[in-house]
């Protein structure tokens, strides 16, 4: 695992943005797993910027996302079809049926489920999965107690994401409690992992997933048993990181962040998204 700790949550998010756009030109016709959340919409919003202002091409790409909430149609403005939607598929050229987001409708999960798993594993899999962080230290939805080896199923969700998650419906009762959600031995497999993580809020549980032990109470500390994974914070959210001394060497001198190094200092001068 890589730590990169960039200054701001502008900078934060600009470099993962970067890494996925160079994933996306060198191979166009890659397979990106998505997530959702205040995180990513930023995040969107800079890729968006990137396919109208530098051409960023997604007309092959195929996209997979972590998770749907049971119950929401998917032109429900709460569901994560409307979300992905909004913040990235209608604004970019990727073909509409090559984004997948399981079915929180079908009328057997279940097989839902397995569908799922099914079609990632017939296009060969997952190439980057972008993960963010829920404050119960999910990864999609995989709540505490979420065993490593899961895989896509039905979740239901733990207090604190409600708390987390229901100011963005009209009431926390109109919040589904149960959700589909990709299973950690699923994202596990993905080729590469991207974890973005932000604001202060996030230190906590981002340093016991990180530098804590692998529990199946963190669910995002199953990240440390992958041995492709970069984790992008801000320095609100990298505040209880004990090894950050390390993680600054690594990025100021490692030579695969070298492209990364100078456009971070030409973000400096031109720190805005749009
Ligand atoms: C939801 C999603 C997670 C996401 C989390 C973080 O719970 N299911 O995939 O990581 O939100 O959200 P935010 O970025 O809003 O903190």
């Amino acid at each position: 695992m890589q730590v990169i700790v960039r200054p701001d949550l502008m900078a934060a998010t600009e470099l993962a943005a970067r890494i996925i756009a160079k994933r996306v030109r060198a191979f166009p016709d890659t397979t990106l797993g998505l997530a959702t959340g205040v995180t990513m919409e930023r995040l969107y919003e800079k890729l968006v910027h990137m396919h109208r202002g530098e051409n960023l091409d997604f007309s092959l790409i195929r996209t997979f996302n972590l998770d749907e909430y049971i119950g929401l149609p998917a032109d429900s403005r709460h569901s994560y079809r409307h979300y992905m939607n909004h913040h990235l598929f209608n604004h970019i050229n990727i073909d509409a049926r090559n984004t997948f987001i399981p079915n929180g409708m079908a009328s057997d999960l279940k097989a839902e489920c397995a569908r799922y798993e099914k079609r990632i594993k017939d296009v060969g899999g997952i190439d980057l999965q972008l993960l963010g962080i829920g404050k119960a230290g999910h990864i999609g939805f995989n709540e505490p107690l979420s065993a490593l080896k899961s895989r896509t199923r039905d979740k239901s969700l733990t207090p604190m994401t409600i708390v987390q998650n229901s100011p963005l419906f009209d009431g926390p009762e109109r919040m589904p409690r149960r959700a589909l959600t990709m299973g950690i031995g699923t994202i596990l497999e993905a080729k590469e992992l991207l974890l973005l993580v932000t604001g202060r809020s996030k230190a906590e549980v981002l340093s016991n997933a990180v530098e804590g032990p692998i529990t199946s109470m963190i669910s995002a500390s199953a990240i440390q048993l992958h041995e492709k994974c970069t984790v992008i914070a801000d320095a609100a959210a990298a505040e209880l990181l004990k090894g950050r001394e390390y993680y600054d060497w690594i990025f100021h001198n490692e030579p695969e962040w070298g492209e990364f190094r100078i456009s971070a200092n030409s973000d400096l001068q031109t720190s805005e998204f749009r």
